[in-house]
Order: C-alpha cells, then structure tokens, then sequence
C-alpha cells in the first residue's frame, strides 16, 4: 500500500471482527512504532500488547466500574447523558482481540536538568521543551496505526478510558516511572467509516515565503 493511500484511508475503527491476530504480527507492528522519531533518541516508550481475555476483561471492567462512579458525582449532571455513552469504551476493550496500551517512559534530557537546575520555571520548561516525551510516544503511536492500517488491520487511538488510569496500571502492574498515555484496541475491521470530515487546509497553515 502507498504511504499516502494509508494516510488517507486509515480510519478509526471501533467494531472487531471475530477474527484472531496473530502475535508475530502484533510483534512486527511494534518494531515499526519503534522506528518513530524521538527526542534525542531516548525512544521513551513501552508497549503492553495485551491478548488475555481475562486481563482484557480486567481493563474494561475497571472502565464501566470508574465510568460508574464518575456519573454518581453530582457535578456530572448536565452531562450525565453524554458521559454514559462512554461505557462503549469498555466493549471496543474488551471485543478487539488485542489490547495495546502505550506508554511513555518518563525522561529528561541533559538540557532539562540543565534548565531545571538553572532554576526555569514549570512553564517556562513547558515552553521550552512542550512534551518532548509524549510527542515521541504519539509519532510511535501513529506509525502503528499506518502500519496496522497497510495489513488489513483497524485501530483506534483512544485517550478517553484513562479516566481508569489507575486501575490499568495496577492491572498491567506499570511500575513507578512509566505512564499510561493511550489505548489502542487492534483487530480485523467489521465496519468500514466514512471519512469524518478535516478543517480547509488553507485555514491551518500560513506560508511564510
Ligand atoms: C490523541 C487522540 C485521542 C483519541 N481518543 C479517542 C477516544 O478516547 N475515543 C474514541 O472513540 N476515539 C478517540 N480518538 C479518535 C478520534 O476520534 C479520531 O481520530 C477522529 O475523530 C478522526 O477520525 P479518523 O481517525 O477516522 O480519521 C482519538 C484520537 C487521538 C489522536
């Protein structure tokens, strides 16, 4: 497949065949994502690829427990409707037949100690160095998805579950250091979306010649 061809008709999919992959290529996808770009190279992410029915069952179980007791808070209210149908979370989770779950290893380069120790605020460290790490996580993220997307197969990148954060890493056993950023269920596609439109591109950019 063309690389354009992939960026063009890669969709998020969020219905799974009954269809296994296999690990060999769940492996090959992830050696791909690691050939992203990363800040000086430190290659700051790991990868969960979870196959267990019964893990998997762990996680979307945490997401409808959590999911639960956030729509008993009464500030949900005005929202409780649109937030309920957040519990489909839990079915993508549990009806892909993998489960990887992306994480950034936390880092700092030389320079931000050296900023750090030169006494640069929060902010300004923000400014000057804007998520160096979770940037190299979403490019790995994104060549999985293309990679995924050439061999047939359907993802959807996923932050909105990490409201169970938590739960997950004490599911998965994440040790201190590394953190959860996304979830990306893997499989066969069962639905083929119509491409959700994007912005005029002239109103995203500004040449500057
Ligand atoms: C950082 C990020 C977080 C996302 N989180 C979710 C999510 O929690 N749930 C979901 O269904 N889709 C999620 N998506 C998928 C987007 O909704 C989707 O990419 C967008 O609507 C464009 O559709 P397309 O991917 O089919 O082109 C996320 C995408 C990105 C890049």
């Amino acid at each position: 497949m063309e690389l354009k061809e992939a960026i063009l008709n890669r969709r998020s999919i969020r219905k799974f065949q009954d269809r296994d992959v296999s690990q060999t290529q769940v492996e090959e996808l992830l050696k791909l994502a690691s050939w992203a770009p990363s800040a000086n190279n430190y290659q700051m992410w790991f990868f969960y690829a979870v196959h267990s029915k019964e893990v998997k069952e762990k996680i979307s179980s945490a997401i409808e427990k959590k999911l639960q007791e956030i729509l008993s808070w009464p500030e949900v209210e005005p929202l409780k409707e649109r937030l309920a149908g957040l519990k489909r979370y839990a079915q993508y989770t549990r009806e892909a037949p993998w489960l990887i779950v992306f994480c950034l290893e936390e880092t700092r380069s030389s320079f931000e100690e050296l900023l750090i120790k030169k006494g640069l605020d929060r902010e300004r460290l923000e400014r000057w160095r804007p998520h160096a790490g979770l940037q190299s996580v979403s490019a790995a993220i994104q060549n999985f998805l293309l990679a995924a997307h050439a061999e047939g197969l359907g993802t959807v990148w996923m932050v909105g579950p990490l409201f169970a954060v938590e739960e997950m890493e004490s599911i998965l056993g994440v040790p201190s250091g590394r953190r959860i950023v996304a979830l990306v269920p893997l499989g066969y596609p069962a639905e083929s979306p119509a491409p959700k439109l994007r912005k005029a591109p002239e109103d995203t950019w500004k040449f500057i010649l």
